[in-house]
């Protein structure tokens, strides 16, 4: 069977360096005018052809090149990770500010978490050649809870008492999010301080 992205590779990992030293580049910026680098660490991504035909599957949409790039929008994906949740959104703005990419789509699920306490911000960016890049910015807080969330969900079908997992897990996700907010809070008196 053929690969699902068919001759796209080479343009969609370019498309996926660019978004990188773009991302690099206001990094930089911020660092020089903060002295605070705001990045944690970045990881890009390709969504294996085996994991996007089983989306596309589960959506009901043919198993197409034409799907798997330009219906679904998560086949290229950057995720920022993020000391402080100023740098989340700063780095949001300045993502939204360049001009090689266009935001088609935004989703705030830090002022607005989702039911079970996921949080991050979601951007859909489009590139000049009409790929899409799914670029999820959280802090690192946040990335904790997403990979150990993410690790349970495999065993969740196996386990009784799913409703007090999903309560802890939820309560540990709010109490992960308070203290966000106070390293803020200490960030911002330090900085105060300076100047
Ligand atoms: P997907 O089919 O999962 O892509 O959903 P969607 O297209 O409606 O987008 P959504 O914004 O809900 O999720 C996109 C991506 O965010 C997922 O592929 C995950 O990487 C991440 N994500 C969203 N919700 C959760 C969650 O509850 N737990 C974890 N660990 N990750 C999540
Ligand atoms: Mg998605």
């Amino acid at each position: 069977m053929e690969d699902i992205y068919g001759n796209h590779h080479d343009r969609m990992q370019a498309t996926l360096d660019q978004l990188v030293s773009r991302v690099k580049m206001l990094r930089e910026e911020m660092s020089r005018e903060t002295e605070f680098d705001p990045i944690e660490h970045i990881l890009a991504r390709t969504k294996s052809d085996q994991s996007m035909r089983e989306k596309l599957r589960r959506r009901g949409l043919p198993e197409t090149t034409e799907s798997a790039l330009f219906v679904m929008h998560d086949a290229l994906g950057v995720r920022i990770v993020c000391g402080f949740l100023s740098d989340v959104y700063e780095m949001r703005n300045r993502i939204a500010a360049q001009t090689d990419f266009t935001v088609v789509e935004e989703r705030d699920y830090i002022r607005h978490a989702k039911p079970n306490g996921y949080r991050s911000y979601h951007m859909i960016l489009r590139s000049q050649e009409g790929y899409y890049v799914e670029v999820q910015l959280r802090t690192i807080s946040m990335d904790t809870w997403a990979a150990l969330e993410h690790h349970l969900q495999y065993k969740k079908q196996h386990v009784g008492n799913q409703r007090l997992i999903v309560q802890e897990l939820k309560r540990c996700a709010d109490e992960l999010a308070s203290t966000d907010v106070s390293m803020q809070t200490i960030r911002d008196m330090i900085l105060n301080e300076r100047d």
